[in-house]
């Protein structure tokens, strides 16, 4: 059974599942933008646009949850016939959960990918000729901070809300996250709020809007300068909201 004390399985409005959880009070995707959208146009998209070319992508995944970004991932991988070989690593907290993923009702998309969830939410792990995928159960920033200076192409930062779970946005968890994605890797992550920004904007990231149809603003973020993505001019922003800060540990 997927649904238990703590999670419930919510409709979203691309006709793909999502879950609420009771302890967070918040749905783990956007119930408007859809689970399996929002996953491939806040995440998968933007990263891929920018990392396809590559012999080799890493990612990390924050944090795994009903594993959407990580599975949409090898989907598009698949869809769009790339040849790169993918080591996704994502941590999670609630083990338990994983586990019962077998029960979740994913969307067709990732029928061809049921084996993958099978050993993931069995053994954590899956790996193949072209795929590695590891889930660390635990705390994120304590993993992240082991991995150091393991370098990541594509960080997708999609914790709960900042106001739920702030640990995961501070100025010091992005210097953390600095510390292992390359220089010109990418992060992608579905916050735009201004605390957020600031914070990856005081270490040294350049922000940019994803915009599109069909979904609220997102925004992705290098240290380096990307082409195609609209500039987010965090300074003036921060300079017309002078009591607006990053947020802290
Ligand atoms: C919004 S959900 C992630 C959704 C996921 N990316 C997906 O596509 O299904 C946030 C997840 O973060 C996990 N979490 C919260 N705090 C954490 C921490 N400190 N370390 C690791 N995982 C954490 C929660 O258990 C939850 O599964």
């Amino acid at each position: 059974m997927f649904d238990d004390s703590l999670h419930s399985m919510v409709l979203s409005e691309d006709g793909s599942y999502t879950a609420y959880s009771k302890e967070y009070g918040e749905h783990y995707h956007s119930t408007k933008d859809g689970a399996l959208y929002e996953s491939l146009v806040k995440h998968v998209e933007p990263a891929f646009k920018i990392k396809q070319n590559q012999e080799e992508i890493n990612i990390l995944d924050i944090c795994f949850g009903l594993g959407f970004n990580t599975l949409a991932t090898v989907y598009h991988h698949k869809k769009n016939a790339l040849s790169s070989k993918l080591n996704i690593f994502s941590p999670e907290l609630d083990s338990s959960l994983v586990k019962s993923l077998v029960d979740f009702r994913y969307p067709k998309e990732f029928e061809e990918l049921s084996h993958i969830i099978l050993s993931l939410s069995e053994n954590g792990i899956y790996s193949d000729e072209n795929l590695h995928v590891e889930i660390f159960f635990g705390d994120a920033r304590e993993y992240v901070r082991s991995l150091a200076p393991k370098k990541f192409d594509i960080v997708y930062q999609d914790a709960f809300s900042p106001a739920s779970n702030p640990v995961l946005w501070t100025k010091e968890y992005f210097g953390e996250i600095k510390n292992v994605i390359k220089e010109d890797g990418v992060l992608t992550t579905y916050s735009i709020a201004l605390p957020v920004r600031a914070a990856l904007y005081e270490n040294g990231f350049n922000l940019y809007l994803n915009s599109g149809e069909g979904f609220r603003d997102a925004t992705v973020a290098s240290q380096t300068e990307l082409d195609g993505f609209i500039d987010v001019d965090v300074k003036h922003k921060i300079s017309c909201n002078p009591h607006i800060k990053s947020l802290r540990d």
